[in-house]
């Protein structure tokens, strides 16, 4: 991550939400500066939303990370997806192993979104956070369905 990149997040972010970027696996913070970038290509340039882009995933990082983890829930979530649904609803803080990357894989967007309040991030920024895995919620609403759009080829 360059200083160019770096002072790109650190103009939407407020000091406490850029110390959490910053303190992101590196693979959070690219998909993060990737969605926030395309974004901007698709015209969007409104600081709240693109604090959004930058820390949507970072509820991710409360678990293992990393493109193998990430690969291992949508595959099992598409092969067995009841054995985890049942996992929706654990406490993260609790579960253990396999049980614990899938509860976070379910409530990042929850995850990231109370860390967001917890830094004073705007509303709206909160607000996709929360929504951003919501694909129903996305068919209503044409800003979260172009973020999740972009989101989906990041
Ligand atoms: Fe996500
Ligand atoms: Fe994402």
């Amino acid at each position: 991550m360059s200083d160019a990149d770096r002072r790109e997040a650190e103009t939407v972010l407020n000091p406490a939400a850029y110390a959490w970027f910053r303190a992101l696996p590196r693979d959070l913070q690219w998909h993060g500066l990737r969605v926030m970038r395309d974004l901007q290509q698709a015209g969007v340039d409104q600081p709240e939303v693109l604090a959004s882009a930058l820390l949507h995933d970072a509820g991710k990082a409360e678990g293992a990370s990393g493109p193998l983890v990430r690969a291992f829930s949508v595959l099992a979530v598409q092969l067995a997806p009841d054995w985890c649904a049942r996992r929706k609803g654990l406490d993260y803080r609790k579960a253990q192993g396999i049980d614990r990357v899938l509860a976070i894989a379910y409530q990042h967007p929850q995850i990231a979104a109370e860390r967001a309040r917890q830094c004073g991030c705007d509303p709206v920024t909160i607000d996709l956070i929360r929504n951003h895995q919501d694909t129903d919620r996305g068919k209503m609403d044409p800003l979260l369905h172009l973020f999740q759009q972009v989101d989906d080829q990041n």
